[in-house]
């Protein structure tokens, strides 16, 4: 499985990836509004000998701790035909050590804990966050020593304020 950054060209294979995953468009919509808006920071494709999955990650603004570098892990799919083969724990754990190069303290995601456990994030960490999201679904991840300080209120990218 090959893992690289998304491209222009890779449009409609991420449309196809959310469309076959979800059953809707409205997360493909999601990775293209984040892009238009310049809010994408990461944006990977996994492909075999066709596209298989994709995951994306936007801005976060932490205002009471604003040196700590947030990053939110949304949207993520395999395609039906590659889930449980490894293809979406290749994507988050490559984008993590990407995100931990660049210099990102912390990542959310909001998702099944048994699914982001694996990884470690952590609903506790999450819980000293206020967030659009609160609840047991918003997992934290620190990827530095000073993002387990994170605290407050955090502002998601505008593209998750419009979704429905
Ligand atoms: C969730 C998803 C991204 C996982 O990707 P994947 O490539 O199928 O997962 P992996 O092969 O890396 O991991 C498989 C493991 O995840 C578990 N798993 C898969 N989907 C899960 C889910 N929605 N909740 C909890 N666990 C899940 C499997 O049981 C398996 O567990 P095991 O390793 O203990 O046997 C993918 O199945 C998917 O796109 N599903 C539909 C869309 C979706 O629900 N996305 C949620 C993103 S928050």
């Amino acid at each position: 499985m090959d893992v690289r950054v998304e491209e222009a060209a890779d449009w409609s294979a991420v449309y196809t990836i959310y469309a076959e995953a979800f059953g809707q468009l409205i997360e493909a919509e999601l990775v293209r509004q984040l892009h238009d808006d310049g809010d994408l920071i990461l944006s990977l494709i996994a492909h075999g000998d066709k596209p298989a999955g994709h995951i994306a990650f936007s801005h976060l603004a932490l205002p009471e701790t604003p040196t700590i570098k947030g990053a939110a892990l949304a949207p993520l799919a395999v395609r039906p035909a590659f889930q449980a083969k490894g293809v979406g724990s290749v994507l988050v754990r490559h984008s993590l050590e990407q995100l931990k190069s660049e210099g990102y303290d912390l990542v959310l995601v909001l998702g099944d804990p048994d699914y982001y456990n694996r990884f470690g994030f952590t609903p506790r960490l999450a819980s000293r966050l206020k967030t659009p999201y609160d609840g047991p679904y918003l997992q934290a991840l620190a990827l530095s020593e000073k993002g387990k300080e994170a605290h407050g209120p955090v502002s998601y990218a505008r593209a998750f304020a419009e979704l429905k």
